[in-house]
């Protein structure tokens, strides 16, 4: 996963300037009657919008209906290598010979690429039918009819490129703590970040093209097969930037051998067998492993990772530059994403409460893009629903709730795991709560700085601390397969930071009730002074505190953080132990 350099923020002139907010390229939406596109153009994505883009009082998508719109879009879908120097007006006339053109955007990959929509799937047949093979130069090319080509121009041309580019990166850190230090309120920074970091409508329809891409490279071998995306990249928890996970779906290839009976006849396929489920997905991710590796344009740095506990191919797509990982056989992974996206679109604070968590957890070096013993994104992210669920009264609902409210369509069972819940967004009620952003920024630092992580687990299913079931220093409870820990991983020390950095963080915030943005002058705050590594902060804020006379409140509170940690971090042994509950 990329994620900007955060070191940047030590070296960063902390002077107030003028917003400049990023301009979100325009959609070019010359929509057909009934797509997806023509949904698009009445919602241009509001910020602290869910990423299908439907604000809180359009109805809401089930996550399959928005799933299943957007993969027909990306099979209408191309995309185009550009060169250099292109009229965006002749490129779209070009093109427009093979049908009508339903959007499109250009973006820059270390090149130019185009994304062009066409309004039929006939029109992609089409310019496949037109398009050549490449000349042949000192090498040889392998046949293969994709969706992704390459635009040659027949004459060099001097004209300029004038094409509008669609940015698909995160701003950087410099940028961003531009924006939030000239943001109004803490709030008001929650949600900046969230906008300047969520998924554009252009990168998500990327993220399914790619996805549409190699599955027509997988098709060569499983006819039936749908290749899904799944983790953030879907369940609005996604920032640019992120891994592209991709779910092999060969359910329907398995099922055909199922129903077909007739009379006393029961007609199978001949099919090969392999001793175990982990050998068949195992043989599956090598062959089309091997297929992306040979055949797959754009597709590079292939390695198969097949003694995983989760299987996977793990690749580079560089026209789109995605990092894929590939599974298959993990579907509870993709009613995870469901869920989360339930949990995402349910209430607006949700998602500017994860992303800053996330955010802020990056800064402090407590998750990493490589895998070890730190706390992963999905973990926080349920460590940030099970604090909804526990407000007075609940942001969230539990997961046990959202069961109850389930109908016979939503009845779901994966490999003997119970996975029904809810499907329609619109069965469930909007919370009654309306504690603003701050506050539950706050409170959820306080909330696991102080929780008895020694003997309680988190859990979503039923929404309340729960003893722990083995010694694992941090326990969340995998809300489907209930007997799994997800965060099973993380070390005593990667948690004891998390949680000396989460107590340092309340410090801060209570410091900043006594001055806030207006007190505050050229000094970071609110969310900007979280994020400065942990010295600056005491630092920079003790300046500030010389500025004003001490309160007594946060004298108060200072003796009680440190009180708590002699107390909880030192057992009889004088050893570091984890936090109890104060
Ligand atoms: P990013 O860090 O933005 O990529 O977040 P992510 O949610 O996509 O996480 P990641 O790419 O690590 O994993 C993809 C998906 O796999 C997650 O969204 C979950 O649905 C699932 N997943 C990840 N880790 C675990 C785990 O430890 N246990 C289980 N059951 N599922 C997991
Ligand atoms: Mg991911």
């Amino acid at each position: 996963m990329a994620v900007p350099g955060v070191g940047l923020l030590t070296r960063l002139h902390l002077y107030a300037q003028r917003r400049s907010r990023v301009q979100r390229p325009v959609l070019r939406l010359l929509s057909c009657p009934g797509t997806v596109a023509e949904d698009l153009r009445r919602d241009e994505q509001p910020s602290g919008s869910v990423e299908t883009g439907f604000e809180d009082k359009i109805p809401k998508k089930r996550f399959s209906e928005m799933q299943n719109e957007r993969r027909e879009q990306a099979q209408r879908t191309v995309l185009i290598h550009c060169p250099e120097k292109i009229s965006e007006k002749k490129f779209l006339k070009y093109l427009s010979q093979h049908g009508p053109i339903n959007n499109h955007f250009f973006y820059e990959s270390f090149s130019l690429y185009a994304v062009v929509e066409f309004c039929q799937k006939e029109s992609v047949r089409s310019l496949q039918n037109e398009t050549h093979a490449p000349s042949k130069g000192m090498e040889v090319a392998i046949p293969f009819r994709s969706r992704f080509f390459n635009l040659k121009l027949k004459n060099q041309t001097s004209e300029r490129s004038c094409v509008q580019m669609s940015n698909q990166l995160p701003p950087s850190s410099k940028k961003l703590f531009e924006v939030l230090r000239d943001a109004e309120s803490v709030d008001d920074q929650l949600n900046t970040l969230l906008k300047e970091f969520q998924l554009t409508e252009e990168n998500t329809k990327l993220r399914y093209l790619t996805c549409s891409l190699i599955e027509d490279i997988a098709a060569a071998y499983f006819p039936d097969c749908v290749v899904r995306p799944f983790g953030s990249s879907v369940n609005t928890f996604g920032k640019l930037g992120c891994d592209l996970d991709m779910f092999l779906d060969l359910s329907e290839t398995r099922n055909l051998s199922t129903n077909k009976t007739s009379g006393n006849f029961l007609m199978e396929f001949q099919v090969k067998n392999v001793p175990s489920e982990r050998i068949a997905t195992q043989k599956i991710l090598s062959v089309i492993g091997e297929c992306l590796d040979n055949f797959s344009p754009g597709c590079v740095g292939v390695q198969k990772i097949l003694n995983a506990r989760c299987p996977l191919v793990r690749f580079s797509h560089q026209a789109s530059g995605f990092q894929c990982d590939l599974t298959t056989n993990n579907r509870i992974a993709l009613t995870s994403s469901e869920l989360l996206y339930i949990y995402g679109a349910l209430d607006s604070r949700v998602r500017a409460l994860v992303f800053t968590v996330r955010y802020w957890a990056r800064a402090h070096s407590l998750t990493s893009s490589i895998p070890g013993a730190w706390i992963t994104n999905f973990s926080l992210t349920m460590m940030v629903i099970f604090f909804l669920q526990t407000r007075s009264p609940p942001i969230l609902p539990t997961l046990d709730s959202l069961q109850t409210l389930a109908d016979a369509e939503d009845k779901c069972i994966i490999e003997g795991n119970n996975c029904t819940f809810v499907r329609d967004l619109n069965r469930i009620k909007p919370s009654e709560n309306t504690e603003t952003l701050e506050l539950l920024l706050k409170e959820f630092f306080e909330y696991f700085g102080n929780f008895a992580f020694n003997k309680n687990s988190i859990n979503i299913r039923q929404g309340r601390e729960q003893n722990k079931p083995d010694s694992s220093p941090l326990y969340i409870q995998n809300p489907f397969e209930t007997s799994l820990n997800i965060s099973k991983n993380v070390s005593q020390s990667q948690l004891q930071k998390f949680v000396d950095l989460a107590q340092e963080s309340t410090w801060i915030l209570q410091q900043e009730d006594l001055g806030g943005p207006s007190m505050s002058g050229n000094q970071p705050w609110g969310l900007v002074a979280l994020l400065l590594p942990s010295g600056a902060n005491r630092k920079s804020l003790g300046k500030k505190k010389s500025r004003k006379p001490a309160n007594e409140k946060v004298k108060v509170l200072l003796e009680s953080i440190k009180s708590n940690r002699t107390e909880n971090f030192t057992n009889t042994n004088g050893k570091r132990n984890i936090s109890t509950q104060t």
